[in-house]
């Protein structure tokens, strides 16, 4: 397999970048928070790299646990605009503060469709935090309740982001060489 060099046309948001941004995410959460106890829900895979940096600066009391839903399918590079849940939660929602956390925000039918279901388990209240915003291809309006970076429309991956499932582990955003 060829170094993920070959594969970069550049580098969208360095690793400083995205880690100063986390930790002001953080502590805008821990403030709004404040005197409250919090469950995290990270979307896998995605999710992952971002949930536990965001977690290391939550001061209130905080739980998270995981739920993996599809829409893209590995390979492909379209929104379906489908969801299937592939692995729920073990919590329980019923009267707890929950702010799903996401890697990225594009169309918007991932996040709409896990926002309906987990209403129906009613928490005390239900925000998204999402690190990227794919704003420009928005197909649903979904709420974005803390959001890290507004991005343009170009195809990211690294930290969290796939390509063809490798170099989630990148700790920068890169942008894909499209050649
Ligand atoms: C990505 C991302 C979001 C979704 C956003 O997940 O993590 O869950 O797509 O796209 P949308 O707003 O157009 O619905 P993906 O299905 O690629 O799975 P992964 O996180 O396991 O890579």
């Amino acid at each position: 397999m060829q170094d993920y060099k070959g594969l970069l046309a550049e580098v969208l948001i360095p690793e400083d970048a995205l880690q100063r941004r986390i930790a002001e995410l953080g502590a805008e959460i821990s403030a709004d928070y404040a005197g409250e106890e919090l469950l995290l829900i990270c979307i896998l895979k995605g999710g992952v790299m971002f949930l536990t940096d965001l977690v290391r600066h939550i001061t209130v009391p905080v739980e998270f646990d995981f739920m993996a839903v599809s829409s893209y399918g590995a390979g492909a590079r379209q929104s379906s605009g489908q969801v299937r849940i592939e692995m729920d939660l073990r919590v329980s929602l019923t009267d707890k503060h929950v702010i799903l956390v996401e890697d990225i925000v594009d169309t918007g039918h991932t996040i709409a469709a896990v926002l309906e279901l987990l209403e129906t388990r009613r928490p005390k209240s239900l925000k998204v935090c999402s690190l990227l915003d794919k704003s420009e291809r928005r197909e649903v309006v979904v709420p974005l309740h803390y959001r890290g970076f507004d991005i343009p429309n170009k195809f990211v991956f690294g930290y969290g982001l796939d390509l063809d499932e490798y170099w989630r582990n990148l700790p920068f955003i890169g942008v894909a060489k499209t050649d």
